[in-house]
């Protein structure tokens, strides 16, 4: 959700705000713009990718040692030139970028107009601009300024701005949008996130909620919202540069779908020490004693991560009889969930900075819930809230689809649920022997997957001219299957739905036609032969099916157009190993049918909006 960049120092503004904004870009590309202070400050923003934006600066030649930039993803407006941000004060001396939504900006827009301020675009932004400079003509002082706008501000923001008459600083405010300042040697940066500024910087501070910092050359103050100064960590960044580049692949998703074996090794292996016969979870207590103290789980997420949450439901209840309710956060915090200090919730988010899913951890916080959290980014919000963190060692995710964070949180869940099951005794020492031994053999499974690539890639151009895709599957196969369809859907743009197999009949089939495409996932054995005749009833019907089956499971031949197979593993793991063959399916039509894999149309990583 939007991307910001701010520099200061001796450097030209430019290629550094620019190149930063790339890193960014996989927050929002419907358009962008940068604001640098020459004498004066000057904007160039524009409608589309960031390439464009380039194009653009080849024309002008924008000067200066100081600069905000910005890579947009609409909520208010469309995008076009002038709701591109920086937006500007009339007199444009004062140009600020925001990231998040202010929510009582009609109320504040009308208020201004009374004043007599004018608005060119349709965003809630220039309402922050305009507020800014309202109480600046009040006080000819930025940073009060911007205090007195963000106290009358309701939403959320990350803010950067930058003031004619106060060249010599940026401000960086935030409130439920990620904001971090980056600590150069006669240089400093704000950012959205850590890789649009990791060539110039490991050492970062990581702003809390309704914090405010000034940005000069030489220093940078953090204050609270009574301005007291804050001393804080510094947080230095261990992962590298090279992590959040291509590297000789086409797309980044394709190489963080062949980054999973390390992933799911790197997340797997350290909590699995071979001279224990337990697994330790980073600094998380789960024993015995909390575990009976707890009556419920709330596993809370969107999107894919909430598909994490299916299997996780799926195997803590099998496994350790407690209930389970697996949802989705954007409906969660609004349904009253029953919360008590006898609940846990576990959270599960890429970016740790999903505004619905912060919001429902917010909610069980309160409620005296415990929460845990399954995150990916090192130092997120949702990671620094939680009273506990697994993180996944996924490394940077930049493609928008989701692909290796997935699998690293699945591997995080099966851990979770084999340590509730071990500390509730239902789980033995000789079954963890067993389990461990299958976890540490997976990273070679899903290399074995990856090896039929191009069987897969030819798959995929088989059916790239499907009309509807259907994905079906029993037990933990359903939970798969939704992830299956998600990806077909944000990165190929084919209509696909994921059904529990058994209810097929209870209505969708009426869909079925010839050139409809079943996705058959069968690798849940237990009710294998029931999805098998589910399978049965859609080819009856017209249906071509495209089976993902465990090795030696042959008998799918007779019924499938084509299977994909897939090592046995404990059925507990078959979810990894059943969605890599589903990633490269949707990977390879959206290559097919010619789609930007990476940066697909309408969305944005990070959603930090409700
Ligand atoms: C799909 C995808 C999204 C995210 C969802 C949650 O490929 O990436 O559905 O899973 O927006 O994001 P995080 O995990 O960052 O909370």
């Amino acid at each position: 959700m939007c991307g910001i960049v701010g520099y200061i120092g001796n450097q030209e503004a430019a290629p550094i705000l620019i190149k930063g904004l790339k890193s960014l870009e996989y927050r929002g590309y419907d358009s962008a713009g940068v604001s640098i202070y020459n004498d004066k400050i000057n904007s160039v923003k524009t409608k589309g990718r960031l390439s464009n934006l380039e194009k653009k600066l080849d024309t002008v030649s924008l000067n200066g040692c100081i600069g905000i930039g910005h890579t947009r993803w609409a909520t208010h407006g469309e995008p076009s030139d002038v709701n591109s941000h920086p937006h500007m004060n009339s007199t444009s001396t004062i140009s600020l970028v925001h990231n998040g939504i202010i929510e009582n900006y009609m109320v504040l827009k009308e208020e201004l107009e009374a004043n007599g301020h004018n608005f060119l675009s349709e965003t809630d932004t220039e309402v922050a601009v305009q507020l800014v400079d309202y109480y600046y003509k009040q006080s000819n002082n930025l940073l009060d300024a911007v205090y007195k706008a963000i106290e009358r501000i309701e939403g959320s923001y990350a803010f950067g701005v930058l003031c004619n008459d106060e060249p010599d600083k940026l401000i960086a405010a935030r409130k439920d949008s990620p904001l971090i300042i980056g600590i150069g040697e006669g240089e400093n940066f704000i950012a959205s996130d850590i890789p649009a500024i990791l060539e110039h910087t490991r050492d970062i501070y990581l702003l809390e909620d309704k914090e405010v910092a000034v940005v000069t050359t030489e220093d940078i103050t953090i204050m609270d919202m009574n301005k007291n100064i804050i001393n804080k960590e510094v947080f230095n960044v261990t992962w590298d540069i090279c992590a959040a580049q291509k590297e000789g692949y086409d797309h980044y998703m394709l190489k963080e779908i062949y980054e999973q074996p390390k992933v799911i090794k790197d997340t797997l292996t350290p909590r699995l020490p071979l001279d224990v016969n337990n697994i330790t979870l980073d600094n998380i207590t789960l024993t015995k004693e909390v575990l009976r103290n707890i009556n419920k789980i709330y596993i809370v997420a969107c999107g894919t991560a909430s598909y994490t949450g299916l299997v996780g439901k799926f195997l803590i209840e099998k496994i350790a009889r407690i209930p389970v309710v697996a949802d989705v956060a954007s409906e969660f915090r609004y349904k009253e969930p029953i919360l008590d200090e006898k609940t846990l919730m576990i959270v599960v988010s890429q970016s740790g900075e999903t505004a619905d899913t912060l919001a429902a951890l917010r909610l069980a916080k309160k409620a005296g819930a415990h929460v845990i959290s399954i995150v990916n980014v090192v130092g997120s919000t949702i990671s620094r809230e939680a009273d506990d963190v697994l993180y996944t060692l996924a490394g940077p995710e930049i493609a928008v689809a989701s692909t290796k964070a997935y699998s690293a949180q699945l591997c995080a869940m099966y851990l979770l649920s084999i340590k509730i099951g071990m500390e509730l005794e239902k789980i033995s020492q000789e079954e963890f022997i067993e389990l461990r031994k299958e976890l540490y053999l997976l990273p070679e499974k899903v290399e074995k997957v990856l090896e039929q690539s191009d069987a897969i890639k030819k798959l995929a151009n088989k059916y790239i001219n499907s009309k509807n895709v259907f994905y079906i599957g029993r037990g933990l196969d359903f939970a798969v299957s939704m992830e299956g369809a998600l990806k077909l859907k944000e990165i190929a743009y084919l209509h696909a739905e994921p059904y529990a197999a058994g209810e097929l009949k209870h209505g969708p089939i009426a869909l079925i036609e010839d050139n409809s495409l079943l996705v058959g996932l069968t690798a849940y054995e237990q009710l294998y032969e029931k999805t098998v005749s589910n399978i049965k009833e859609v080819k009856a019907r017209g249906a071509n099916v495209l089976a993902i089956a465990l090795e030696g499971n042959t008998e799918i031949d007779k019924i499938a157009n084509d299977v994909i197979y897939v090592p046995r593993t404990h059925w507990m793991f078959t979810s990894i190993l059943e969605n890599i063959p589903q990633q490269l399916f949707a990977y390879y039509i959206s290559v097919g049918l010619g789609h930007d894999v990476d940066k697909p149309r309408n969305l944005a990583k990070s959603v930090t909006v409700e």
